[in-house]
């Protein structure tokens, strides 16, 4: 079994975070999604991976390398032109060869990783296994109509009429006849050859496709909502852990669901969990709430904030009033201005947004 992450994307709805940056490179829990989804498919047994990479290729590289670190071996695809799932699954053929392959978007986080999927698939004769979700915006998806046996009858990408509520999660296990499958396609009317046009030519043609429900939650996380949500759930899931060199003062709070990584300094502060504070992040006279990741080189001192995502080597100083379900990029500087005139001062990049 191989394993094949898909992160040729450029990631638009998530500017202007992502016009310098992969969006599978942002962290959710200061651990970056890309690098969830390689520990989640080498959990499974898979060591063999390849990534499909496009325009953000080089940092994708330079961050993940050869993949020894996470105990896997790394091979990179390159997509010349983003023409859709299916067409990267077509540019991967030598590197898949006839072996049976789990494709995992590189933008999707699943609770409870998928060893039991990939287990079911390895002890079945199926030719693909997909995984299904109940959601509450369908048309968004590609959107599955089940027959009342629970075999599929029709999968169609993003329907403004959805059939049914069951969204194709970005999760995919195939074997050598997915092939086939995507050369006998058409471009869709996006004009992109759709993974899911191509999953039900093999439904068409007689290949076994099994559907797995997934209940647990999932996130695909292409807004900044999304980044925020699944910040949230994966704090909830990982155990905290206050490393050893890192330092609280006894005028601090530090709660059970707190996880401090190396370096990191509390002084006069409040925290609540689930939180995570990265590697010599200084947090100082505040007070963080939970759900709130900060990475790495931060200064968070004087002010209050919750639910947020604040990225490396950033500093938040001297706010007046709460930062709320904020998602703050690299070395951004947001500081009280004492001087007059007074009034609100910004450098915004290109597609930024605030609410004063
Ligand atoms: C893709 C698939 C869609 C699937 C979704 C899951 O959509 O085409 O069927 O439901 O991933 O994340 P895209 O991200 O290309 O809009």
């Amino acid at each position: 079994m191989k394993g094949l992450i898909l992160s040729g994307g450029k990631g638009t709805r998530l500017y202007p975070l992502t016009y310098t940056r992969a969006k599978q490179l942002i962290p959710v829990a200061n651990k970056p999604v890309l690098v969830r989804v390689i520990e989640a498919i080498r959990e499974a047994g898979v060591r063999e991976v390849g990534i499909v990479v496009g325009p953000t290729a080089a940092e994708i590289k330079d961050a993940l390398g050869d993949g020894i670190a996470w105990d896997v071996k790394l091979s990179y695809i390159h997509q010349a032109s983003p023409d859709g799932l299916a067409h990267a699954v077509k540019v991967s053929r030598d590197f898949l060869g006839d072996d049976p392959f789990v494709m995992f978007l590189g933008d999707n986080v699943i609770e409870g990783g998928i060893s039991s999927l990939i287990r079911d698939f390895a002890d079945n004769a199926w030719n693909s296994q997909i995984v299904l979700k109940e959601v509450d915006n369908p048309s968004a998806y590609g959107v599955a109509l089940m027959r009342p046996d629970g075999s599929i009858q029709q999968l169609i990408e993003k329907p403004p009429v959805p059939p049914s509520n069951l969204a194709l999660v970005g999760i995919y296990m195939f074997d050598r006849h997915i092939f086939q499958a995507v050369d006998a396609i058409k471009p869709s009317a996006r004009g992109e050859y759709e993974i899911t046009d191509a999953i039900q030519w093999l439904i068409d043609h007689d290949f076994s496709v099994f559907p797995h429900i997934h209940r647990g939650w999932w996130i695909d996380t292409g807004k900044p909502t999304d980044m925020l949500d699944a910040n949230s759930y994966v704090l909830e899931e990982i155990t905290p852990d206050i490393h050893p060199a890192a330092q609280v003062d006894c005028a601090s709070t530090v709660d059970s669901r707190v996880t401090l990584q190396a370096g990191a300094k509390v002084i006069n502060s409040i925290i609540r969990g689930p939180t995570i504070i990265g590697k010599n992040t200084l947090i100082e006279n505040s007070y963080v709430g939970p759900f709130t990741s900060i990475y790495h080189g931060c200064q968070i001192r004087g002010c209050e904030i919750e639910r947020s995502i604040v990225l490396e080597n950033s500093r938040i100083i001297d706010i007046d009033g709460a930062l709320r379900d904020s998602l703050i990029g690299r070395n951004a500087s947001v500081k009280r201005s004492r001087g007059k005139p007074s009034g609100i001062k910004m450098n915004l990049g290109d597609h930024s947004t605030l609410w004063v």
